[in-house]
């Protein structure tokens, strides 16, 4: 791309220390495959899939074709009261892929919106079933449902949070799955299943038929990888059943074969109401999210509602965007046709002995991993947390290295396109970064 910004100052940064981005920029000006390319030209490994949403690779040939072909047939059909066939068909594929009775998928653009638009789904299945009075949310402690009001509402991070006032009325959070107790367990933890109690005692003093769902990611990811310990996520589903409350997984990472399975359901064994997605499901090439809901849940609205009236009073300008679908068909043939979660599968066991092997340095203060995700937790310096982190992802786009930084976590999630030695450079590049920062007598303070 030979475009070069002539001012880095009009552009409101997200998620992004704006003031010390102008002074030092970290641009990516290309990609291919396993690789991105910096605005000193210089390749990086993307140790990250992305944000987790590329895990075919970056420069997807198919998915270039199919979406420029889709511009030129139909760029745009109105969403609500009209149709196209690519939404029916992606929507086919993904129940397809679901496990179980989920079958009935609700298109937005983003995983926020996936969230927002579960929790309404939630809310009116109730309603429907006579019982509106159902109108709590239960989520999580460290959990990240993005950042519309409602998943801000449900997010269990305080930065995410403290900002925004009394956010929306009735929501209340569980402890998270990692106790001190499972330092540098990777994996599920064998102890640890009675967390999921916590929903019972919800129940308890709220009263079942007050609480309409709880929202749970299959491994907490933004936070840093947290796996739930060995039959947690099966308690809460028993909890959920015997209380009549739904029970929605937050896939916006682990759906698309991060566990090498299609869905972190399949994996855990575990099938919720409500799934919601995002990211990988166009390969993360055009935004897209969906809400994947089960039979009972589709069906309760929809038999609610009049025979030719609107059953559900909600959707987006690009509800399935024909742009969209294009995108995500071709990203599915292409996960499908090339066993890409298959193959994921079979890196997993190599890239997390990898993870743990990090435990060796002095500053590292926990591993944590599950599928082709894996986290590394740095001592702070000085008590101030993120200072670290942020040196070391300077350290690391400067080397070579896209990592996800967290604070004082550094997480790794691997395209399932790489082979072994891609892993193998990915490890080399954030062995020499710790070193780096183990050696690094003063870390320049950022805050
Ligand atoms: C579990 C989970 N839910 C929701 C979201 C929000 O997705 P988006 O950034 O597409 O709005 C994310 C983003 O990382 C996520 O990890």
């Amino acid at each position: 791309m030979s475009l070069k910004p002539n001012s880095l100052e009009e552009l409101w940064m997200p998620f992004t220390a704006n003031k010390h981005f102008k002074q030092e920029p970290r641009l990516f000006v290309e990609a291919k495959g396993v690789y991105l390319k910096n605005h000193r030209g210089e390749q990086l490994i993307d140790g990250c899939s992305g944000l987790y949403c590329i895990p075919g690779g970056h420069g997807r040939k198919e998915i270039a074709d199919a979406v420029a072909k889709q511009i030129m047939e139909l760029d745009f059909s109105p969403p609500f009261q009209f149709g196209h066939p690519l939404q029916f068909e992606v929507a086919r594929r993904v129940a397809a892929m679901a496990p179980g009775d989920l079958d009935y998928v609700f298109f937005a653009n983003s995983g926020s919106e996936a969230v927002d638009s579960a929790m309404k789904i939630a809310l009116q299945y109730h309603r429907a079933k006579g019982q509106p009075q159902r109108v709590r949310f239960v989520c999580r402690e460290k959990a990240y449902h993005g950042v519309n009001f409602g998943g801000t509402s449900l997010s269990g991070l305080v930065k995410n949070r403290e900002t925004f006032g009394p956010l929306l009325a009735g929501i209340s959070h569980m402890r998270h799955t990692r106790p001190p107790e499972h330092k540098f367990v990777m994996g599920q933890a064998e102890t640890g299943a009675d967390l999921a109690d916590d929903l019972q005692r919800q129940v308890d003093l709220y009263g079942a038929d007050t609480i309409a769902a709880v929202f749970i990611e299959p491994i907490a990811g933004s936070v840093g990888i947290l796996p739930p310990p060995k039959g947690y996520l099966q308690r809460i589903r028993e909890i959920c059943d015997r209380h009549g409350i739904l029970m929605v997984f937050d896939e916006v990472i682990t759906g698309f074969g991060r566990l090498g399975e299609n869905f972190a359901a399949d994996a855990f064994g575990v099938i919720p109401d409500l799934m919601t997605l995002a990211k990988a499901i166009t390969n993360g090439v055009v935004p897209m999210g969906a809400v994947v809901a089960r039979e009972h849940v589709y069906k309760a609205i929809s038999d609610a509602g009049p025979a030719k009236g609107i059953e559900f009073f909600h959707g987006y300008t690009w509800s399935g965007n024909p742009v969209a679908c294009a995108a995500s068909l071709a990203a599915l043939d292409i996960y499908e046709k090339e066993g890409l979660f298959e193959r994921a599968k079979k890196m997993i066991p190599y890239f997390l002995e990898q993870i743990a092997s990090l435990k060796e340095f002095g500053i590292v203060t926990d591993t944590r991993g599950i599928g082709l995700l894996g986290a590394v937790d740095f001592e702070p310096v000085d008590g101030k947390p993120g200072v670290r982190g942020y040196e070391i992802l300077q350290d690391l786009f400067n080397n070579g290295l896209l990592a996800r930084i967290t604070y004082d976590t550094l997480i790794l999630a691997p395209q399932f396109i790489c082979e072994q030695t891609h892993i193998d450079e990915m490890f080399d590049k954030t062995r020499s970064a710790i070193k780096r920062s183990m050696n690094r007598p003063q870390l320049r303070a950022v805050s």
